[in-house]
């Protein structure tokens, strides 16, 4: 199982604070869809540079134009690319031709849906279709707003606890895939989940969320105790 940092704060230097005191204790640096719309993917070469050993992950949400959209990433630097698992099948199957190309891999967000039985089916096929990874993923503003809908159903409350209820649905039919998990993710959260068996779980907020960087040094820490903790128990 993999942690995946997710920086979404939009200005460069706060990330490269943050990634100096704490790339060691993760495994794929997410550059945040808000960071690569102020910067745009130039951004991504820098961060290449600084970290050479990590894996990058461009957080584009590709909604049209994959194979365009997913260049431009991998050419800067980018290991990893997200297509918005709802983009029409011709913009997936561009972005994943595109990765092939480039030597990447592409990641297919499932952030548009709001029914479990749509992401099952969705994820279904985007794992057929020989996807490297399906991110099953709350919103931030879903999140922020609450009850207006979300992975649990129209009707019900958009919390991150939600995800709980359909990781192990989508988890099932995902057997090719490797299987991410996003939205608002912390310790307690990551605990419920782990014994459905995620490869990536992505967290960004309960990190970054504090602008002293010790504190964010020790929640980096949290969620690698809690993940070796709970592997341990799997056995
Ligand atoms: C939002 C995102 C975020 O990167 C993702 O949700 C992780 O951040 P957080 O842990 O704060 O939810 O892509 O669209
Ligand atoms: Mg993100």
């Amino acid at each position: 199982m993999l942690l995946q940092l997710a920086l979404d704060t939009p200005h460069a230097d706060t990330v490269r604070r943050l990634l100096d005191r704490t790339a060691g204790d993760v495994d794929i640096i997410e550059l945040g869809t808000p960071l690569l719309i102020r910067y745009g993917v130039d951004i991504i070469a820098g961060i290449r540079r600084d970290h050479p050993d990590k894996k990058i992950l461009a957080d584009l949400k590709i909604a049209d134009a994959g194979a365009v959209e997913a260049a431009l990433a991998f050419d800067a630097g980018a290991d990893i690319v997200t297509v918005l698992g709802t983009a029409h099948p011709a913009t997936i199957r561009e972005a994943g031709e595109q990765a092939k190309r480039s030597g990447g891999r592409v990641m297919a967000d499932l952030i548009t849906v709001r029914e479990v039985d749509e992401a099952v089916s969705l994820a279904r096929r985007l794992d057929r279709s020989g996807l490297d990874y399906i991110c099953l993923h709350t919103a931030f503003d879903a999140r922020r707003q609450g009850g207006t809908g979300g992975q649990g159903g129209p009707d019900g409350p958009d919390d991150p606890a939600r995800t709980l209820e359909s990781i192990g649905r989508v988890g099932a039919v995902v057997e090719r895939a490797g299987l991410a998990v996003a939205g608002g993710l912390d310790p307690a959260l990551i605990e419920q989940l782990i014994p459905h068996g995620p490869d990536i779980v992505v967290v960004g907020g309960y990190i970054t969320g504090n602008p002293d960087p010790d504190r964010a040094v020790q929640a980096v820490q949290a969620v690698r105790q809690i993940m070796e903790t709970v592997h341990r128990t799997d056995g």
